[in-house]
């Protein structure tokens, strides 16, 4: 799959390198059980990129999304601060992150950050953070 430029034209916020790194997860993938890649691009405000990918396992419970693996490699290196997160999948249409990833999402984002999905052959989809997950339960919530 390949990202054209046309669609990156149409899509004015993330960067070709951006949507390449998160395509290029989806060859490192590990779904043995599903079959079903995706790979994401998170990148700090400094222009930073941490790469994610699906990591399943026998228990399939266990299984970590590509985000979710974007996200955790950023902040256990101390990164803190993000601009925006590219998520790719291997199908027609973009595919659109879980429930529990979007809460992780919540936790280290502005509601205004941008999303960007991305299908094959480069069709693509802007979202935000709030948009993903309106109405959220975040740090505000909690006393003190
Ligand atoms: N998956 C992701 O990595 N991100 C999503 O946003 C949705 C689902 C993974 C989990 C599992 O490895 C496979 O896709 C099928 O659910």
């Amino acid at each position: 799959m390949s990202v054209t430029k046309e669609a990156v034209f149409k899509m004015g916020e993330a960067k070709k390198e951006w949507l390449d790194v998160a395509v290029s997860a989806l060859d490192k993938a590990y779904v043995p059980y599903s079959r079903f890649p995706v790979g994401a691009c998170l990148v700090t405000k400094e222009g930073k990129v941490y790469q994610g990918l699906n990591i399943e396992n026998a228990s399939y419970g266990l299984s970590n999304c590509a985000e979710r693996t974007a996200f955790f490699k950023a902040v256990s290196e101390g990164e803190r601060d993000f601009q925006h997160l590219v998520i790719a999948g291997h199908t027609p249409e973009p595919i659109s992150p879980c429930g529990a990833c979007r809460q992780v999402m919540v936790e280290f984002c502005e509601p205004t950050m941008p999303v960007t999905l991305l299908g094959d052959d480069g069709v693509m989809m802007e979202t935000t953070i709030e948009q993903l997950l309106p109405y959220s339960f975040n740090n505000k919530d909690l006393p003190g």
